[in-house]
């Protein structure tokens, strides 16, 4: 039995599935208190009742885009845990189109959710963390890395919170709080499920040297890795989890085919 007064607390946000949900519950495995934070209060009350650790939960049903929630997350999680070792400002939307059939008002709602809220959430927590020090994460996209069709405001939301890893990075050193990003490759989540077309999911399979989407599990052990002692000397950096995505160019479908990549 773990004692909810001597683990270490992570804050999760959009928690209530897919990548979040795992992170929080390999977090939970691993002994620690973790506040899981989402706008979608029914489903977030679901995983929590399912994960069923009340007195190492905490379920915060709220919006990462607004100040006054983020305070009201943090006055929480303080009230409940007194301290805060790991962020991890997961929540995200997408909306994926071309160019000029983005229209500014989904442009406008991608940039508050995937690029402010982690600022907002991050100011909000860093008052609360360097108490201890700590570790926060923030999940980008492979798309931050590359741009991809119909990925205008995805893509550069999360192309934006790479750089305000770094500078989080920078900042927050002082405070002995480390700043790292994840980026995913294509994992099968209710927002995968959303965007990608039979389509996009054969072209991720042909782009991907694994050849396969990732699980969230997948993503959690990373998440909770750049949040432990074993990342202790790694800041401003970002983490491909992306089935070797990143390293590709072209041919590889070819390779495939000829059966030459090995
Ligand atoms: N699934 C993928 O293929 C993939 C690939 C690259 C990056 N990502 C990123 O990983 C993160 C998690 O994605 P996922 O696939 O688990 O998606 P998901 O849609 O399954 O989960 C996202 C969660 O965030 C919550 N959320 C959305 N807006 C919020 C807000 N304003 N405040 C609080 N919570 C909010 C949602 O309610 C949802 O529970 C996202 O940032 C996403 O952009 C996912």
């Amino acid at each position: 039995m773990v004692s909810a007064v001597s683990s270490k607390v992570a804050l999760v946000t959009g928690a209530a599935q897919g990548i979040g949900l795992a992170a929080a519950t390999r977090f939970l495995a691993d002994g620690w208190s973790v506040a899981m934070l989402d706008i979608k209060a029914e489903t977030l009350d679901g995983a929590v009742r399912a994960l069923n650790q009340p007195d190492r939960l905490l379920a915060l049903p709220l919006d990462v885009s607004r100040p006054d929630h983020a305070d009201q997350a943090i006055a929480a999680v303080r009230a409940r845990f007194g301290r805060l070792d790991a962020l991890v400002n997961n929540a995200g939307i997408a909306h994926f189109g071309p160019l000029m059939e983005t229209p500014l008002e989904a442009w406008n709602e991608i940039m508050a959710v995937n690029l402010t809220g982690p600022f907002i959430m991050t100011k909000a927590a860093v008052p609360l963390m360097r108490e201890t020090g700590g570790a926060i994460v923030n999940i980008t996209s492979i798309s931050s890395l590359r741009a991809s069709t119909l990925r205008v405001a995805y893509g550069t939301s999360k192309a934006g919170l790479g750089h305000l890893t770094k500078q989080m990075a920078v900042e927050l050193a002082s405070y002995g709080i480390r700043v790292n990003a994840v980026a995913p490759g294509p994992v099968d989540t209710a927002m995968a499920k959303k965007v990608h077309s039979p389509e996009i999911r054969a072209d991720y399979h042909d782009t991907i040297p694994l050849n396969r989407y990732g699980l969230p599990e997948e993503l959690a052990d990373a998440i909770v890795y750049l949040c432990g002692p074993g990342a202790s000397y790694i800041t401003g950096q970002t983490l491909a989890v992306d089935g070797g995505f990143e390293a590709t160019g072209i041919g590889l479908p070819t390779l495939r085919r000829d059966q030459k990549n090995g």
